[in-house]
């Protein structure tokens, strides 16, 4: 109330008394009229909040100008350094509590977090490890001592190995590097975006045979879910191979088990946590295979689609783009739904790159040309006008990850990331944390505090905070009346963050 009385004395009284005036000086209302107008265009620019929103989000504004004022601004950080700070921050507590919708983009390899994978999973009996040439672990579950495979020829029990140790908690400190990107010294220790990747692929093959076994993925995914919802999260489209699964005895599973799985652990969480929405897979295939492999692939996901409607939520090509083979290099495969006249919406990683001008850098435009429901990343998006046109018209919205954009090394201080400039113009845009479990991130909050913080700096407002939230839901797979409910859900979790934080 007294804020719109001030905006009303701000607008008219200066108009007044320089109305008088005529020495050049630029109209102060005029001034201030075009500054609301600019802001009203940034994201969650247009939405009018309640009062009690109002109070809270001068809250926050305060908050901010202090993390701005001190001496270590974390978003200027890398995260590696910057993720004790945030913890600190009472803004980032906020949103810890605050009802954020969805997580839209996240793989499952890097779902939960690596502390978990040690500390829980390769506890358990009949898990074997070995050290290969290069310096990275694999791990399988074996009910016998396996075979060498892999570059493995010298398989351990880890319960043996451990009985011999004397410093455990040194050791699966060891393994938790093995898991994660985090290190003391990202600039150091990764001075180039090749580097880092290699770390990345390293890290994912060493998960994988704890994930793949059957019994921990059906953990790995519960805890997954767990973890989200610790974060306020209510609703995941997980981003999967489907990679085969394995038994003790050797046996594997297809990916019609893994789907069937996932359907019946998410509807078993569902049930003890009445106020979680759900989760929905979109099928990826690594941008590594031939275009013949892709064809088979995308032939093979057209039918799971329509065998699993509420699980299978559409399409998507992973791995390094930079290098990779381009979403045009796959165009026979890719139009093959729409020769068939099948449903398979994709959600194309498209533009995670900061070389301008390569084939590479096209996977935007052939992304929308793709019919993507949503851009992964889009980090180059600003600087495709017509992308980005086309992307704003069409409702595509941008799956913008900030801290994965920094670790591998797109941009260093998140102030700088291109994604300010499509805040700014209220872009559609949803947050997500990408490959968590190698960032050392968990939900979705050090992300929100990347964004909301570092990318849309003193500007944006808790109106941006909610506009993000509820586009996670609006630009979610889900069908017209699922979307209504998620929506209701989480505006009642909303009024109740609003008044339980006043
Ligand atoms: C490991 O996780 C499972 C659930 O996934 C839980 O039941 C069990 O207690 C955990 N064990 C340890 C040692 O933390
Ligand atoms: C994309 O959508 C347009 C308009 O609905 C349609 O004509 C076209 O066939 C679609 N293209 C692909 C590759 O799905
Ligand atoms: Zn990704």
């Amino acid at each position: 109330m007294v804020k719109s009385l001030c905006l009303v004395l701000l607008t008219f009284v200066p108009l007044l008394w320089f109305a008088r005036k005529s020495d050049g000086m630029p109209d102060p209302a005029r001034r201030d009229l075009l500054m609301r107008e600019e802001v009203s265009r940034q994201t969650g620019g247009l939405l009018t909040l309640t009062a009690a929103e109002h109070k809270l989000d001068t809250y926050l504004h305060r908050l901010k100008e202090q993390e701005m004022a001190a001496t270590l601004f974390p978003p200027a950080e890398h995260f590696f350094k910057a993720k004790v700070l945030i913890e600190k921050s009472p803004i980032y507590k906020l949103l810890q509590k605050m009802p954020k919708g969805a997580a839209l983009h996240v793989h499952s390899s890097s779902l939960v977090g690596a502390e978990w994978l040690v500390k829980n999973v390769t506890y358990r009996p009949h898990c074997y490890i070995c050290f290969t040439w290069d310096n990275s672990v694999r791990f399988l579950f074996s009910n016998r001592q396996p075979f060498p495979r892999w570059d493995c020829f010298y398989w351990q029990l880890l319960e043996s190995l451990r009985a011999r140790i004397e410093d455990n908690a040194g050791f699966d400190n060891s393994l938790i590097q093995h898991l994660t990107l985090f290190t003391e010294d990202p600039d150091g220790e990764y001075p180039n975006q090749d580097v880092v990747w290699e770390k990345f692929e390293k890290a994912f093959i060493a998960a994988a045979g704890l994930i793949t076994h059957a019994p921990i993925l059906r953990d790995y995914i519960y805890q997954g879910l767990e973890e989200l919802h610790k974060d306020n999260i209510m609703y995941l489209e997980l981003r999967s191979g489907l990679s085969r699964t394995y038994e003790l005895d050797g046996t594997i599973h297809d990916k019609v088990w893994t789907l069937k799985m996932f359907q019946e652990i998410t509807s078993k969480f569902k049930q003890n946590h009445p106020e979680f929405f759900g989760a929905r897979i979109i099928i990826s295939v690594h941008r590594a295979l031939s275009v013949s492999e892709v064809r088979a692939a995308v032939t093979e996901a057209i039918q799971l689609k329509r065998d699993f409607p509420d699980v299978v939520a559409g399409f998507d090509m992973v791995g390094r783009e930079n290098g990779g083979r381009t979403l045009w290099y796959f165009r026979e495969a890719l139009s093959l739904p729409a020769e068939l006249g099948a449903s398979l919406p994709y959600f194309f990683h498209a533009g995670e790159t900061d070389d301008e001008g390569t084939d590479v850098d096209q996977n935007i435009l052939d992304a929308l040309l793709f019919n993507t429901t949503r851009i992964g990343h889009g980090y180059a998006l600003a600087h495709h006008p017509l992308a980005k046109e086309l992307s704003r018209k069409r409702n595509v919205a941008v799956e913008l990850c900030p801290i994965s954009n920094q670790v591998l090394k797109l941009v260093s201080d998140l102030r700088n990331h291109p994604a300010a400039v499509l805040m700014s113009e209220g872009h559609p845009l949803v947050i997500s944390s990408d490959d968590p479990s190698l960032f050392g991130t968990t939900g979705l909050s050090y992300d929100f505090y990347e964004a909301f913080v570092g990318i849309g700096g003193l500007k944006a407002n808790l109106g941006t905070l909610k506009e993000l939230a509820v586009n996670s839901l609006r630009y979610s797979s889900l069908p017209a009346h699922l979307k209504d409910r998620a929506l209701v859900m989480w505006q009642n979790k909303w009024d109740t963050f609003i008044s339980d934080n006043l």
